[in-house]
This record gives C-alpha cells, sequence and structure tokens, in this order.
C-alpha cells in the first residue's frame, strides 16, 4: 500500500494505493488542494478511484466535488451525510476494493452523526473520531459525546494493539500513534467512564471555528458560495424541529401542513423516497421558487431532505422570506425511512 499525508498542515490528507493496480484514493481533501493532488496522483502515475469525506468537516471546505468533477471519480460518505451528489453512502462494515488493497468502513458517530473511519492494511483513518492524544469535539453539527465514546472505546479500541492511528487534524506536530497507545495514553479516554467523558467534553468551551457556517453548510449542501444567502447560526439555531412522528401525526389530522422536501430531484424520486404529498424545491432553487407556496401561507410548512440539515437551512431562510409557519422535519426522510412510516418514490 502506498500511504502519504499531502498537507504537512493542521489538517491531514492521506493518499492510499495500490502499487500493483495503480489505484488511489484520497481520504478528506481540502479544496484549496485540488492542484497538489492532482499533480501528486499524475506524478506517481495513479488513477484516481475514490474521494472519501470521514464526515462533514466544518473548519474546510471539502474538494470531493471538485475532484469528482474533475477526474470522474465517485464520492463516498457515511450513511448518514446530509450532502447530496454522494456517490456511494456506506454503512458500517461495507467496504471498497481499491485493486488488491480493501477499505473497510466503520460507522464512528459522535464527532457529527456522519464520522466513519477506514481500516486499510492495518492503518486507520480515523477522521475527528480519535485524535493523537485527543478526541474531536463534538459540540456542534449534530454531535454527541456519548455517541463518540461509545464509537471509540467500543469500537476503535477493539482494535489490534498494533493498528496505526491516522487522524484528519493534528495540532501538534505528531503524524502517527496507535491504538493500543491511545487507549492507554489518551488523556480524555484512559480510565475515564462514559459519563466522565461526557462531562469532559461539555467543559471544553472551545470557540467555534472561524466562518463555521461559511464552511459547514456548503459542504452539507454540495452547492457553491454563489449560489445561496445561507442562514446564520443564530437563524438556523431558531428553527423548529418537529420529529417525524409528529409530522406524521399532523399530516392525518385536520390542519395538514404541507412538506416541502427540498432536495435534488434524483433523490426526490430515489431510494429512500419522499412523503406522500410533498412539494419538491430544491434548495438552491428556494428563494426564488416561493410562489408556489403562497396557496399554502396558510398551513403549516414542514421543510425536508436527506438528514435534516439542508432542510433546517431551508426553513430559515423560508422565515427569513415572511413565511409565518415553517417547522423543519428532524432526521429527514433517513429518519422517516427509519421509522418505516409511509413513502412515494
Ligand atoms: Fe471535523
Amino acid at each position: 500500500m502506498l500511504l502519504k499525508e499531502l498537507n504537512r498542515g493542521k489538517c491531514k490528507t492521506y493518499l492510499v494505493a495500490c502499487e500493483r493496480t495503480r489505484t488511489a484514493a484520497l481520504i478528506d481533501p481540502l479544496r484549496d488542494k485540488v492542484d497538489r493532488y492532482l499533480a501528486v496522483l499524475a506524478y506517481h502515475t495513479l488513477n484516481l478511484a475514490a474521494v472519501i469525506d470521514t464526515h462533514s468537516h466544518a473548519d474546510h471546505r471539502t474538494a470531493s466535488f471538485d475532484l469528482k468533477e474533475l477526474t470522474g471519480a465517485p464520492v463516498l460518505m457515511h450513511r448518514a451525510a446530509p450532502a447530496p451528489r454522494i456517490d456511494r453512502y456506506v454503512a458500517d462494515g461495507e467496504s471498497l476494493a481499491l485493486g488488491t488493497l480493501t477499505l473497510r468502513f466503520l460507522a464512528t458517530p459522535g464527532h457529527t452523526p456522519d464520522s466513519m473511519c477506514i481500516l486499510a492494511d492495518g492503518k486507520l483513518f480515523t477522521g475527528d473520531t480519535l485524535l493523537i492524544r485527543g478526541t474531536g469535539r463534538a459540540d456542534f453539527a449534530g454531535g454527541d459525546a456519548g455517541a463518540q465514546y461509545d464509537s471509540i472505546v467500543g469500537k476503535l479500541f477493539a482494535l489490534p494493539d498494533e493498528t496505526v492511528v491516522l487522524p484528519a487534524h493534528d495540532y501538534r506536530g505528531n503524524t502517527e500513534s496507535t491504538i493500543g497507545d491511545e487507549r492507554r495514553l489518551n488523556p480524555r479516554l484512559a480510565g475515564k467512564s462514559r459519563g466522565e467523558y461526557m462531562a469532559l467534553m461539555s467543559s471544553l468551551g472551545l470557540p467555534l471555528p472561524d466562518k463555521i457556517q461559511e464552511v459547514l453548510q456548503p459542504n452539507q449542501s454540495a452547492l457553491e458560495d454563489d449560489a445561496l444567502k445561507f442562514p446564520t447560526l443564530a437563524q438556523l439555531n431558531e428553527v423548529k424541529q418537529l420529529a417525524p412522528r409528529e409530522v406524521h401525526g399532523l399530516l392525518s389530522g385536520g390542519a395538514a401542513p404541507a412538506i416541502v422536501d427540498v432536495r435534488e430531484p434524483d433523490e426526490f424520486s430515489g431510494e429512500l423516497g419522499h412523503v406522500p404529498g410533498s412539494v419538491l424545491i430544491p434548495l438552491k432553487e428556494l428563494a426564488r421558487r416561493t410562489d408556489e407556496l403562497a396557496p399554502h401561507n396558510d398551513r403549516l410548512l414542514v421543510a425536508v431532505c436527506r438528514s435534516g440539515v439542508r432542510s433546517t437551512t431551508a426553513a430559515a431562510i423560508l422565515t427569513s422570506m415572511g413565511f409565518e409557519h415553517v417547522s423543519n422535519m428532524k432526521g429527514g426522510i433517513l429518519a422517516w425511512n427509519e421509522l418505516r412510516l409511509p413513502v412515494e418514490r
């Protein structure tokens, strides 16, 4: 296996490749380094076969969509990822063949709901789930410190001690560690109960990353900066959230809400289907197509998307445009499907 970290900075991007078949994958590429990645691939005569994000990043724009456009390489993310245009959503335990190599995906929610780690040839790409002597923060973008503890202690620490840990970030100049060392020496985890870990994580008081919304929202919606005026964090926080069961209950009641599905048309008619009777208006077209919602202005509008992230953005936009009764369906059509509620395709 050919393995290289390509950024030489605090944010890590890994190139992994099968040397025999010259097929490569890039893990967590940064948008401002696309030229470098393409040059490295060309220099080593490697064919890019997959681009993988370990989770929805809040600190940098992903290069996945640019690399896909430039090379045709498919983009892979965990099934819970909110973004559209992902070519393969993977679930826990699935794998990808890269020439003679096998990349195995481990769902490790906590830092974000869509966090996963990738195991290849004894190397574990841990994203922001497990860092060297640290862990990724769990206080934004659907983070959950308890789930993160379970992912790390229950799943990653069950791997062989000698497994090499390669994180997506390091702020102290470290390059790699091992599962055995992290189990023994990671100060956030060694000797800590789940409750102690959760208390520790909620007391970190870290400032939000610069421009978090300007980064996270385009990453989660696969939209360019100029495609949409994204709402502020304060506007997003004010969006009323309804559980799928509540939405289902309202639909069968007297004053049924209007469901506005803001995904792409191929998602609307795809595998997950949509809530029966939904109106489809993709997020990037929402602001200029609100006249289509005018007939429903006296009803509750419920925004829906894949995981509830893009639709929270949509609900905030509709509220800012003067719609008075707007809610978001929490967890999106993924959560709706998990409850086996009815869908149309
Ligand atoms: Fe992250």
